[in-house]
């Protein structure tokens, strides 16, 4: 069995509740905003569960902290990814997931993924997009010499941080600035965005067009 339900209580799950599951690889400072929204009525939704490709990621620690069903999926174990992306989308599945949040998740969401959750996918992503995508975007900023960076939250689609944006939030750069300071005035940003856009989902007032996500109507 290459699945670990390594801990957590399903028995809080409430079946009439709008259901998160969040993917994560390593710190889960954006599932602890997750958590602590939806702990101070902020986000009216529960977290079905929380699936780390990492055993040891500090994210799951969080999750069962809170009492959170937690799987680590270890894609080593599996022929390729397709497989991998498969057993992923049983464990959402299973635990009746109507919205998956990519909160810090290093891997490449694929077509088994994609297809269970049409536009029901969301990542967050530390640069404003299309600027500096994939690794490092804070380090590639500061070496662009950009003078403003900030957080993009979007849907996901095959290829890397490129889905239609749903919401930006802009951060200056500062002089002396280090991918340390920079990280952190992001961050503040992507916990206060991340709740926001996933109320506006689980209500109901996100659509796609294309590229464009329309909030109540408006781009
Ligand atoms: C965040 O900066 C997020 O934008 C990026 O990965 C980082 C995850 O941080 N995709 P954390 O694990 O939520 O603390």
């Amino acid at each position: 069995m290459r699945l670990h339900g390594d801990g957590g209580s399903e028995s809080f799950m409430d079946a009439s509740k709008f259901t998160i599951g969040v993917l994560a690889s390593g710190r889960g400072t954006n599932l602890q905003a997750i958590i602590n929204a939806i702990e101070t009525g902020v986000v009216t939704a529960q977290i079905g569960v929380v699936i780390s490709d990492k055993k040891d990621a500090k994210a799951l620690e969080r999750a069962k902290e809170h009492n959170l069903p937690t799987f680590s999926v270890d894609p080593k174990t599996y022929p390729d990814r397709a497989a991998y992306d498969a057993s992923i989308v049983r464990v959402l599945t299973e635990h009746q997931v109507q919205l998956v949040i990519c909160a810090g998740y290093m891997r490449l969401v694929t077509h088994p993924i994609l297809e269970a959750f049409q536009n029901q996918i969301i990542n967050i992503h530390p640069s404003l997009l299309p600027a500096f995508p994939g690794l490092h975007a804070q380090r590639q900023a500061l070496a662009y010499g950009a003078k403003i960076s900030g957080c993009t939250i979007h849907f996901v689609d095959a290829e890397v941080d490129h889905g239609p944006i749903i919401s930006q939030v802009s951060v200056p750069i500062l002089e002396g600035d280090t991918e340390e300071s920079l990280t952190n005035r992001i961050l503040i940003e992507e916990h206060r965005l991340l709740p926001r856009v996933i109320q506006s989902y689980v209500e109901g007032k996100l659509s796609v067009e294309g590229r464009k996500v329309f909030q109540n109507g408006t781009p």
